[in-house]
């Protein structure tokens, strides 16, 4: 199929087209580098051995898609585009509603104006909020959010799924990740945060590599087994299987389908630390912080949904994902060499 990526320079797109390309694919990229470099999609390139189309277009900028959609058509699109950090939206949630709504809105009224009527997004586990139920399945009732970047997955399901119902023409996969971390096992693409990481293994791995001097865990007073958070840790790349094998539920018009996408299995914050600690041989300091504001105890997935209808399950284990994500950190100490403006400062 020839599939519209939007966001295919970030972390999980740049993963997706390599899995893509591998199952026989085609992929044209939209991003605007926001928050990613144009380095990335040059690896997957070698990674595939095929050149990429590539458009710098904000999935606002109507025009702009316009012009790639009269350049080529699509069978579905692979939605990624949007800004993703959680504090960051508590603190600028105007910008996060209007890229990520304002985005997907365009970005959907240009697709059916072109007559592609197929979407895969790009949600989260965060939509359950505190989970009414462990592990969570897809029935389970959507949650409070308690930020911004949240509520835009949550208004974003909702909108795509009132359009299917209004015009069946259309099919909307809508894959809820859990927690994505690793990288590709060539070391040459993986998670390239600016700034100081807000998720655990990003921060994890920039002490490995010497670059923060510990890693602060928040709480040990949960009722978890250890006292630190649990959450459903998923290799990258399983999960850019996972979009592979949802392009099937759109092969068979599913209407309007949702699957989470996790391992079912819970982790905790210290189980984490000491696996990679024992995969990779290295020494990780932490200390024990308050909790952080918003966070929950235990969040994974019961993912037999995925399984039985799209035959897809995680195969990779905490240990490979462990490894592939110091892999990638200590080939790659400054990520894609460093961004400013969506520009890159060194190129390596
Ligand atoms: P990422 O930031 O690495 O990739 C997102 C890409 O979208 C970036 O390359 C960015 O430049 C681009 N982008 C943002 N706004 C845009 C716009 N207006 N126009 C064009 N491009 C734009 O993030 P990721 O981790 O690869 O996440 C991909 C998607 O998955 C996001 O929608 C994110 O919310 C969702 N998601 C991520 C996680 C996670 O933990 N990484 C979990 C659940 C859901
Ligand atoms: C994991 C665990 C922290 C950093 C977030 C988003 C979610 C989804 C995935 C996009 C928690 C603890 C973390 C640190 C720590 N993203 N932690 N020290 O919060 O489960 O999910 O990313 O959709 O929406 O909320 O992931 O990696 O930030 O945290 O102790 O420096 O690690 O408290 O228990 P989270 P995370």
């Amino acid at each position: 199929m020839k599939i519209l990526v939007t966001g295919g320079t970030g972390f999980i797109g740049s993963h997706t087209l390599v899995e893509l390309y591998a199952s026989g694919h085609e992929a044209v990229v939209v991003d605007n580098l926001c928050n990613s470099t144009q380095t990335a999609l040059k690896r997957v390139e070698e990674l595939v051995g095929r050149s990429i189309p590539f458009y710098q277009v904000d999935i606002r900028d109507r025009d702009g898609l316009n012009s790639v959609m009269n350049q080529h058509r699509f069978d579905v699109c692979i939605h990624f585009a949007g800004l993703k950090a959680v504090g960051e939206s508590v603190e600028k949630p105007w910008e996060y509603y209007e890229n990520n709504l304002s985005g997907t809105l365009t970005l959907l009224d240009v697709l059916r104006q072109h007559g592609c009527k197929n979407i895969i997004f790009s949600s989260s586990a965060t939509v359950y909020g505190d989970p009414a139920i462990i592990p969570i399945t897809e029935e389970c009732p959507k949650g409070h959010c308690t930020n911004p970047y949240g509520q835009t997955k949550s208004m974003l399901e909702e909108i795509m799924m009132d359009m299917q119902r209004a015009d069946k023409a259309w099919n909307v996969v809508l894959l809820r990740y859990f927690n994505p971390i690793g990288a590709h096992p060539s070391g040459r693409i993986g998670e390239n945060p600016s700034g100081i990481p807000n998720n655990l293994m990003p921060y994890l791995t920039q002490v490995a590599v010497g670059k923060r001097p510990e890693l602060g865990v928040f709480g040990n007073d949960y009722d978890t087994p250890d006292g630190t958070g649990v959450r459903d840790y998923i290799h990258v790349v399983d999960l850019a299987k996972g979009h592979v094998a949802a392009l099937k539920a759109i092969e068979s018009n599913c209407g309007c389908a949702i699957y989470n996408l996790g391992t079912g299995q819970g982790y905790s914050v210290l189980q984490l630390v000491n696996t990679f600690e024992k995969v990779n041989g290295i020494h990780i300091p932490y200390s024990i912080k308050p909790r952080r504001a918003g966070d929950i105890a235990i969040c994974y997935s019961n993912p037999a949904k995925a399984e039985r209808e799209l035959g897809w399950k995680a195969e990779l284990g905490l240990e490979e994902m462990c490894r592939d994500a110091w892999n990638w950190q200590k080939n790659n100490p400054e990520g894609y060499g460093g961004m400013e403006n969506g520009k890159l400062k060194t190129e390596n």
